[in-house]
């Protein structure tokens, strides 16, 4: 029967100021094996407790099938890589959306457009920061209007590394989501609105100075950097190496560093060995492909 082998980016997304809306694609990539059936459902390769209907691949899949008006039909889902970390703020959840949406348009003739397929996409994940990259690649910027989101891609300097840096503990999206301030100040959406803006602009044209200032945040960050245990500690340890710039990837507890350091991992590691948790490092370049057939 049809098959697609698939592989998916990791994904950072809010990048700063950028809550909601900036996401960017990293070179580290969870696999997949999409293949239709005559009927039925099977999913391998991962836990037990996430081979059923509710598994976010297959429902990604079966969203993209029921957009297309086609019967859902039976299909065999693989998951024969994974290398992104799960539940850590690396857009493990959009690696399998983005998969289960092309899978299904791949494999029934392309119908759907990029907007159709982001259209789907967002459904599943409520806001369109990480699925955007890991659909498209690239550093992107996304809104919603309604229900429709819309996204563009931006440049980023081939110069800047991006360091990841994840705990041994999780931090669920939803806590991250409910410690959030219901309003706003009119001063601290002025505060953010303007350093997204600036911000655009410094990474790509690598602006070490920018880069750092305009990264700060008043929408997420000082509520959710209470949820990270040792944030300050590992923000010292990055700014101390020289790095130029710090945030929450995505909704945490991964911490993201940048720098024009290609030996920016090294420097870290020494230092985060120190620390009480176990601090894992990733050194990241972004992937202009986005999710793509292997
Ligand atoms: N923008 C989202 C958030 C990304 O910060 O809650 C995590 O899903």
């Amino acid at each position: 029967m049809k098959k697609i082998k698939l592989r998916a980016p990791a994904t950072t997304a809010n990048v700063g100021p950028g809550f909601d809306s900036l996401g960017c694609a990293f070179s580290v990539y969870n696999q997949y094996e999409f293949e239709l059936m005559d009927e039925g459902l099977v999913i391998e390769g991962c836990p037990e407790e996430f081979c059923n209907e509710e598994n976010l691949s297959y429902v990604s899949y079966k969203a993209a099938m029921e957009y297309m008006g086609l019967e859902v039909g039976g299909i065999k889902i693989k998951v024969t890589e994974t290398n992104v970390p799960v539940s850590r703020g690396l857009g493990s959840s959009a690696t399998m959306i983005s998969a289960g949406v092309y899978a299904a348009n791949a494999l029934h003739g392309y119908k759907m457009t990029d907007t159709d397929l982001l259209k789907v996409a967002n459904m599943i994940e409520g806001h369109p920061d990480n699925v955007a990259p890991a659909l498209f690649g690239g550093f992107t910027a996304s809104f919603l209007d309604g229900a429709d989101p819309y996204t563009v891609k931006y440049n980023i300097s081939d110069k800047l590394f991006f360091c990841c840096m994840y705990p041994d503990f999780e931090v669920s999206t939803h806590k991250a989501r409910a410690v959030l301030p219901k309003e706003v100040k009119h001063e601290d959406a002025i505060f953010n609105v303007s350093r997204t803006a600036v911000l655009l602009k410094a990474l790509e044209n690598c602006d070490e100075e920018l880069i750092k200032l305009s990264l700060s945040d008043r929408l997420h960050q000082p509520y959710r950097k209470e949820l990270i245990d040792e944030y300050e500690d590992v923000k010292k340890i990055a700014l101390d190496s020289g790095c130029c710039g710090f945030f929450i990837s995505g909704a945490g507890p991964t911490l993201m560093a940048v720098s024009t350091d290609k030996d920016v991992k090294e420097k870290l590691d020494e230092k985060l060995k120190d620390l009480n948790h176990k601090w894992t490092s990733i050194l990241l370049k972004p992937d202009f492909d986005g999710v793509k057939e292997i």
